[in-house]
């Protein structure tokens, strides 16, 4: 009989410490390739990630804005002259409004009976205002087909009469491309208790009233020439006035609050918004209607009814602050640590298998060892089977790491 062997417990087995064994390989080739690779993954994460993306910081992406608009210009439209409360609508000064700049004007609508104006309402007999759909642009299908002037006859409706014809020539408000437009935009990044204002501090009300927005030279000034945030978005003004259409003033708020507050700054950009849209053939531009309504000498309802053309604004404000934080630090320092050993990957792929005496190289880096359960106990030969086949479980136990005793 062998003396009875230590039993190793539980306990040892968990406070064991395992450390993998090294192979030192000294090939000048590997060695470099190597070194290379670590080099090229460390200057990654210090240029890149350090660096540019600053992933040393806390970054908030929420940003609480507030956007107040004022246009100011007066311009001549027809016979009349236009100022502000004319052509802004809304006219509360919000992000998103409308400078109009055509109107085809429709005057004392009444409710009534009259014959349609549309083309496609063209009728010889009642008969042929039957068939079709019961509503129109403009009112309900009477079903009865009517003279629309002295050589034409169209369907009757019963609606808004007149009904409004939309294809005549209408002039442009040119002058809107001298209006401009003040932006008052004050931010916060509540994560940090960051305020401010795109207004340049230390200007005066004087020359804040003077200055006008220029991408190089006055990129700061909060006041813009209507006629410029086309042409910095890229479109033609006398166009855009005419269609209608959708320009973009985009305001980013990009800040390094680890640097001081006077370069927080915002950053002005233009873009066309309904690009996509411009070209299509049933929608070009944009266009809304709207009407006033008032009382006629005899006390019936009338309304003027315009179809407004305009260049729609909208602000909008974007932006993220970051500041240094020890969370974002440590958890970046630690991916780029782990990450230099993605080097040893590809030297163990040249290593293996394309280095002169790859063979070498693989027997002494895997060692090959037989099954357990094939050398048989020579020593205890009064022991049954089933006695050793429990001593081998045991040995092998011992020789566990304590990292996979937890597995047990
Ligand atoms: C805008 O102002 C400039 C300079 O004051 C003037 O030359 C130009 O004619 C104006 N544009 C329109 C469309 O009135």
């Amino acid at each position: 009989m062998p003396p009875p062997r230590p039993q190793p417990s539980c306990l040892s087995d968990f406070f064991a410490y395992e450390t993998p064994k090294s192979v030192v390989v000294k090939s000048w080739v590997v060695g470099a390739v190597n070194r290379a690779v670590q080099l090229l993954i460390l200057s990654y994460f210090i240029g890149w990630v350090f660096l540019h993306e600053k992933a040393y910081q806390v970054r908030d992406t929420t940003l609480e804005s507030s956007v107040v608009t004022k246009v100011k210009g007066v311009g001549r439209y027809g016979d009349r002259v236009l100022d502000t409360a004319d052509y802004v609508t809304p006219p509360q000064g919000t992000s998103v409004f409308v400078v109009v700049t055509r109107q085809i004007l429709t005057e004392n609508q009444a409710q009534g009976v009259c014959p349609e104006s549309e083309a496609t309402y063209r009728c010889a007999t009642d008969r042929d205002c039957r068939g079709k759909s019961l509503t129109t642009g403009s009112g309900v299908l009477t079903g009865r087909c009517v003279p629309y002037n002295d050589t034409l006859r169209t369907c009757e409706i019963r609606g808004w009469c007149p009904p409004e014809v939309d294809t005549v020539s209408v002039p442009v408000m040119l002058e809107a491309e001298n209006f401009t437009l003040f932006i008052k935009n004050s931010v916060r990044f509540p994560l940090f208790g960051f305020e401010k204002a795109n207004l340049p501090p230390q200007a005066s009300a004087e020359e804040l009233r003077r200055c006008r927005f220029h991408p190089e030279r006055q990129p700061l000034c909060p006041i813009l020439r209507l006629g410029d945030v086309a042409r910095f978005a890229g479109q033609d003004f006398a166009a855009l006035a005419t269609t209608g259409g959708v320009l973009g003033i985009k305001i980013g708020w990009v800040c390094d609050l680890d640097r001081s507050w006077e370069l927080c700054l915002p950053r002005y950009s233009f873009t066309r918004l309904d690009g996509v849209t411009r070209h299509s053939p049933s929608s070009p531009g944009y266009n809304f209607r709207h009407a006033r309504y008032y009382r006629g000498h005899n006390g019936t309802e009338l309304r003027t009814l315009t179809k407004a053309f305009g260049i729609r604004f909208d602000v909008l404000v974007y932006g993220n602050a970051g500041k240094f934080g020890i969370v974002p630090t440590l958890i970046n320092t630690v991916a780029a640590f782990t990450s230099i050993g993605v080097g040893t990957v590809l030297c163990d792929i040249i290593l293996l298998n394309f280095l002169k005496g790859a063979e070498h190289y693989k027997a002494r880096k895997f060692e090959e060892v037989p099954e357990a359960s094939v050398p048989p106990a020579p020593s205890s030969p009064t022991a049954g089977a089933p006695r050793a086949m429990g001593d081998q479980g045991r040995e092998k136990q011992s020789t566990d790491s304590g990292t996979s005793s937890l597995g047990l």
